[in-house]
């Protein structure tokens, strides 16, 4: 898959499916970008790609009377070589001055791709992928660069991950170390982004990329509820299922920067990475300093496209391998039902009717520790309040395991309230200067996890729990940013290093956690989707998506989080109505079917609900789990988008295109609507499919071309369709499609 002329220094990779091409320039050794994009010959030479033309007042590197790089697309461009645009790498050295230059030195090409120590990455078997690794001097100093690019046979992917090696005997200084940098001439571009707020994340925003700089970051300690570290670029004819698309996601949860530079010769400029910002790194000599891998995705046939290769890929590269199989257990947690007011009585209450209707695992919220009764204490003392659990976390559990459940546990770990012994003990383990503004969020403080040693503690106090109680599941909340970077334990000229060093530290507990618990099914939390990214996917197979459980503003949130990331990882509730976070009232069927495509649990007290009400819990979770394993490893297609129509509807078809769910939703009702067809995707063109419900068979292309009819058909000549758009506002319908065998 990889292709290399020697004389030339060109480099091709391909896999039949995308073509990524550079070069090494004449005369300067720096690498040249050529082309990303849909597969393209392989030629002896890519001379015809090279564009040269020395413009009105460039600058010229010394030596040469026709380079200048002002204009010219790179791989990973660098200050002082006469590119006046952002670099990818910018090293302060003990000169003071940030002029590099990178050269050609060699390349390596490697079958397989493992996991890297300490940060999450892809990988894969050697006759899945190939990684070649092309090394570049400084010109200045010691300093080696390795640009690593991976290509897999069987995904229109490239992996990009930058690693930077101190050969000198002076110690240096990163103030920028971005994991790619793709210069590509520009075709009206726009970019899509995912944007929001605590409550309302992911909303998928698409905007012109305008001459200039622009960029979505985060400076938060974590990825944030604001940005996602997912952006796809792409021409303005672009749709769901048509035109050309690059994806760009980052496999990190800490500060990142996505940025977009469009220059005045039309060239676009992505940069992922590390974000900058309050970011320096001293590099002592033979230290090496490894950047988050970045995944490229192209797709020529739209963003939806797009979409699925990036959920195919996490699916089968980033997830641990036992949940890329083993099937998810249907939840409930009890947050929503009783927040921090329970004891032992309510929680097997809710338990005991949980497992009656078929759900497989109680998941016990915040509060269960110290003596926690608001959100204002005991985190770091995680030891069980017995007011509430006489018999402790170990004798709940126990009961509950004992109905047949599995049993989960919530945890915030990076956090500190100041009334626990662990504060009292180790008042400096909390991040901030002591001698200036220290903020809290939410009363609480964040824990250095740049330090080993407090990591190692949490670790213990978790495994503790862990190890007396049978708990099979680990909810991880994080419900506050680090608002003053500063490490009680860092040198001076270390504190611009607390940001990354911090989300190594959180990333060493999760690799603690899966060592010594293989086990144990994670869900990542931050407040919601604080902390919803490709990074923590890699530990933590499936996400809380966000605190906001009304199933209508989930129609987008979980809409905008497919742009990059698989149902399977969409943490997914049905919860109480009103809706405690926008009052709105439901129906139980439409959070059922939003729910569904997710993960899917149930967050209210189930003990309210009368038998009428508990028998449809009982149904919809028969129901999930009769298609979960098309919802989990089937292609997901967004069909009506809730950011353009008052009409939503998504589907997900499994790989043999045997079967399909179909969900389709209404936000207000109207007076004497049209009617309405749903033209489907994905379904095999002369399939006969029995739509679930109805009587009807249809042929795939002829629901991919007709649609289906969501108006009652009173002839009835086509068959009964039972299921038909209700009068009523929030209503939904869900259709599930099964291969009829011809006899
Ligand atoms: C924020 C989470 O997103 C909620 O689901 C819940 O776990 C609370 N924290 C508990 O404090």
């Amino acid at each position: 898959m990889i292709y290399v002329n020697e004389e030339n220094l060109e480099f091709h990779l391909s896999n039949g499916q995308i073509s990524y091409i550079f070069r090494v320039m004449e005369s300067t050794d720096i690498m040249e970008q050529l082309y990303f994009g849909e597969a393209v010959d392989v030629y002896p030479t890519y001379d015809f790609l090279v564009e040269r033309e020395v413009k009105p007042g460039n600058n010229l590197l010394e030596g040469s009377g026709t380079t200048s790089l002002e204009q010219i697309k790179q791989e990973f461009p660098v200050y002082g070589t006469t590119d006046f645009r952002y670099s990818a790498v910018e090293v302060e050295y003990p000169t003071g001055d940030s002029i590099s230059h990178f050269a050609f030195q060699k390349y390596e090409i490697k079958q397989g791709k493992e996991k890297v120590n300490g940060l999450p990455t892809t990988t894969g078997d050697p006759e899945e992928v190939e990684v070649l690794t092309v090394f570049l001097k400084d010109r200045y100093s010691g300093l080696v660069l390795e640009l690593s690019y991976g290509i897999y046979r069987n995904f229109p992917v490239i992996t990009r991950q930058s690693k930077i090696t101190n050969y000198d005997e002076q110690s240096m200084r990163l103030e920028r170390f971005l994991s790619m940098n793709l210069d590509m001439p520009n075709e009206d571009y726009e970019w899509l982004h995912l944007s929001g707020a605590w409550a309302r994340e992911m909303q998928l925003s698409r905007d012109k990329i305008i001459t200039g700089v622009q960029h979505v970051s985060s400076t938060r300690g974590a990825t944030g509820h604001m940005h996602n570290p997912m952006i796809a670029v792409c021409t303005p004819e672009t749709t769901e299922f048509s035109g050309k698309v690059y994806g760009f996601n980052l496999i990190y949860s800490g500060n990142f920067l996505a940025q977009i530079e469009l220059d005045t010769y039309d060239i676009a400029r992505i940069q992922l990475g590390i974000n900058p910002f309050q970011f320096s790194w001293e590099l002592a000599p033979k230290e090496s300093f490894l950047s988050p891998e970045a995944v490229m995705v192209f797709s020529s046939d739209g963003l939806n496209k797009m979409s699925q290769s990036f959920h195919d890929f996490y699916r089968e590269h980033l997830i641990a391998k036992q949940w890329q199989t083993e099937a998810r257990p249907v939840l409930i947690n009890n947050w929503e039902a009783t927040y921090f007011d329970f004891n032992e009585e309510k929680i097997l209450e809710i338990a005991e009717k949980a497992s009656s209707l078929g759900i497989d695992l109680f998941v016990l919220d915040d509060g269960w520790f110290g003596t926690r009764d608001t959100d204002n204490g005991s985190l770091g003392n995680w030891v069980e309040d017995k007011r509430k659990l006489p018999k402790g976390i170990a004798g709940l559990a126990k009961k509950i395991t004992a109905l047949g459940m599995k049993f989960g546990l919530w945890f915030e770990p990076e956090m500190i309230s100041k009334d626990t012994p662990l504060y009292k003990k180790h008042s400096d383990w909390l991040i901030g200067n002591p001698a200036k503004n220290i903020s809290h969020g939410r009363n609480q403080y964040v824990l250095d996890f740049s330090r080993p040693e407090v990591v190692e503690a949490i670790f213990e106090q978790m495994a503790a729990v862990l190890r007396d109680a049978p708990i099979s599941y680990v909810k991880w909340d994080m419900n506050r940013y680090i608002s003053e970077a500063y490490s009680n334990q860092l040198p001076a000229q270390r504190q611009g290093e607390v940001f990354h060093r911090y989300i190594l530290g959180v990333y060493e507990l999760y690799e603690k956690l899966r060592e010594a618990f293989p086990n144990l099914l994670i869900e990542s939390c931050a407040g919601g989707g604080g902390r919803f990214d490709a990074g923590l996917l890699y530990y933590a197979p499936q996400a809380w998506l966000s605190d906001d459980t009304d199933a209508i503003e989930r129609l987008k949130i979980q809409y905008g989080a497919s742009l990059g990331y698989p149902l399977s990882a969409i943490g997914s509730h049905v919860s109480v109505v009103p809706n405690h976070q926008v009052g709105r009232l439901t129906s139980l069927e439409t959070r059922g079917n939003v729910a569904m495509f997710g993960t899917f649990g149930y967050e209210l007290d189930i003990t309210q609900y009368d038998e009428a009400d508990s028998d449809k819990i009982r149904k919809q979770v028969e129901q999930f789990k009769a298609h979960q394993s098309l919802i989990h490893k089937g292609d997901f297609y967004r069909l009506k988008s809730p950011f353009e129509s008052n009409e939503i509807a998504w589907m997900v078809v499994s790989k043999d295109r045997k079967e399909a769910l179909v969900g389709w939703y209404q936000v207000l009702s109207r007076p004497n609507p049209s009617y309405q067809r749903l033209l489907l995707q994905g379904l095999a063109s002369n399939c006969a499919y029995r739509i679930d419900g109805s009587d009807q068979v249809r042929k795939g292309r002829d629901l991919m071309n007709i649609g289906l009819l969501l108006a009652d058909n009173q002839l009835k000549k086509l068959g009964e369709q039972k299921q038909t758009i209700e009068k009523a506002d929030f209503s939904s319908l869900l259709f599930y499609l099964q291969e009829v065998k011809e006899d």
